[in-house]
């Protein structure tokens, strides 16, 4: 029989070590592990006690739709994949000050509008800091229950009694479960309070919504282990200087991944933002040099927004290669293809791109406005203001097409821009998406935009 040897944890990624070290050797991750007691009897489940007969159904059974409870608040119904389905479990995990627990003590108020009996747990302040919260954001007559407690055995105690439809519990980091023995906070004091909480959500049917602080320095058990046991990972996004925070899903088994809902932080709480694309693009002032509009999709919205490039020659040899809300490694690609597609170097040059307005954006379609913008910059040259631009780039320099044209185009056309340049459909398509008002230019490879778009070359 074999002897559990694993004590110590990553957080970051769940796998066990022998021994304590710096640094996991699985995912690379610094300070993230902690002690963790061994399961007891891990001989096997088909040991010395028979297993009950399960009863298996067919595939082909007919099942309705899961009920699901709209709050109102469109921005999150979207993300949540059209309202909250009853007994699934939700992770919504974000730096801490991001503004979850203002979101969800504004969702929580929403459902209980809604019909829907809540029940809002605090582990980390005071029923009445909550109902002060609750008060500034005008919801204090919602019909929220309220509780600030950790001990998770008398609260699914309550929980069993009360039988609310919701209920939030913030933060999943402050659950304290009496059977396991280590601090809250810690990994299997964390995925032990997820357990028993998933697990009385699908026994019950209650939904269950866990916050999860994110750190960046592991010290705190990271919610990533949890991630694994919920229906819904939601990450809330933003920089806390900005006032745009951005709820996106990661997964969803009940809804598309990558949708994301735009909220603004006001004095009065969050606000949906529901044309993010005129808020990304309100800060846009006269057209400058390395300012590019990317007409991209989120999830199944298209959202316009601005890219910006600065290229400044430098005497280290090893010049800067900066990115805030695009891929680091996309970048140098990029420059890559540029300097060997092209001929347009980058060496000796400081190069910072920045995506406006605190969003990430992870799709290949924003090369070509990516690329717009560092030769936009680097030449000094503004691209035309009523312009939109997108089109993945491939290492040989060819632009290849983009999904959902039509949708991006209409956005940019709603939005007052009369000029796109995209990729060429060339032979291949040649399906000609046309939207009116809009004039496209098209190129099948980079150097033939540079050439026409920058006369350089
Ligand atoms: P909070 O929801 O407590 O963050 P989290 O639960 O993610 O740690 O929100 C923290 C910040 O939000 C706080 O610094 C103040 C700001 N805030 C506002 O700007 N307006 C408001 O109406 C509220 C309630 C908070
Ligand atoms: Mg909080």
């Amino acid at each position: 029989m074999a002897k559990p040897t694993a004590q110590f944890t990553c957080a970051e990624c769940g796998a066990s070590h022998p021994r304590w070290s710096g640094r996991c050797d699985a995912c690379g991750a610094w300070n993230s592990l902690s002690e963790e007691k061994p399961l007891a009897a891990a001989s096997g489940v088909m040991g010395a006690k028979r297993g009950a007969k399960i009863t298996l159904t067919d595939l082909a059974t007919s099942e309705a739709p899961p009920p699901r409870t709209r709050s109102g608040m469109d921005e999150l119904d979207r993300v949540l994949g059209g309202g909250l389905v009853a007994a699934s479990a939700i992770l919504v995990g974000g730096d801490p000050g991001i503004g979850k627990s203002t979101l969800l003590l504004q969702a929580a108020a929403r459902f209980a509008q809604a019909g829907l009996p809540v029940v809002y747990v605090s582990g980390e302040e005071a029923s009445a800091q909550v109902r002060m919260r609750a008060q500034r954001l005008g919801l204090g007559s919602a019909p929220v229950r309220l509780a600030a407690e950790t001990n998770l055995r008398d609260i699914l105690a309550t929980l069993d009694a009360e039988r609310p439809g919701l209920v939030v519990i913030d933060s999943i980091q402050t659950m304290w479960v009496d059977t396991v023995d280590s601090a809250p906070g810690s990994v299997s004091q964390v995925r032990a309070a997820a357990h028993e909480l998933t697990t009385f959500a699908k026994r019950r049917g209650t939904s269950v919504v866990l916050v999860g602080h994110v750190t960046k320095d592991g010290q705190i058990a990271g919610p990533r282990v949890v991630e694994h046991m919920v229906d819904t990972v939601l990450y809330f996004e933003g920089e806390r200087g900005h006032q745009f925070r951005i709820l996106r899903a990661v997964k969803n088994r009940f809804g598309p991944a990558d949708e994301i809902g735009v909220f603004e932080m006001t004095g009065a709480g969050l606000a949906e933002v529901l044309n993010p694309s005129a808020l990304f693009l309100s800060e846009r002032g006269q057209p400058t040099a390395g300012s590019v509009v990317f007409a991209g999709i989120e999830g199944t919205r298209p959202v316009l927004v601005e890219i910006q490039a600065l290229v400044a020659p430098t005497p280290q040899s090893q010049p800067r290669r900066s990115v805030v809300g695009w891929d680091g490694g996309r970048l140098a690609m990029i420059l890559a293809v540029l300097e060997a597609r092209c001929g347009i170097p980058f060496a000796g040059l400081d190069v910072y791109l920045n995506v406006a307005g605190g969003l990430k954006i992870s799709e290949p379609a924003a090369d070509l406005a990516v690329a717009a913008a560092l030769l936009s910059a680097r030449e000094d040259a503004a691209v035309p203001p009523d312009t939109v631009i997108f089109g993945e780039i491939s290492l040989s320099g060819a632009l290849r097409p983009v999904g959902q044209m039509e949708n991006r185009l209409k956005e940019a056309q709603k939005l007052g821009f009369t000029r796109a340049i995209v990729p060429g459909t060339g032979a291949a398509g040649g399906k000609g998406v046309a939207v009116a008002g809009m004039t496209l230019t098209e190129h099948g490879d980079l150097t033939s935009f540079v050439g026409e778009t920058f006369g350089a070359g």
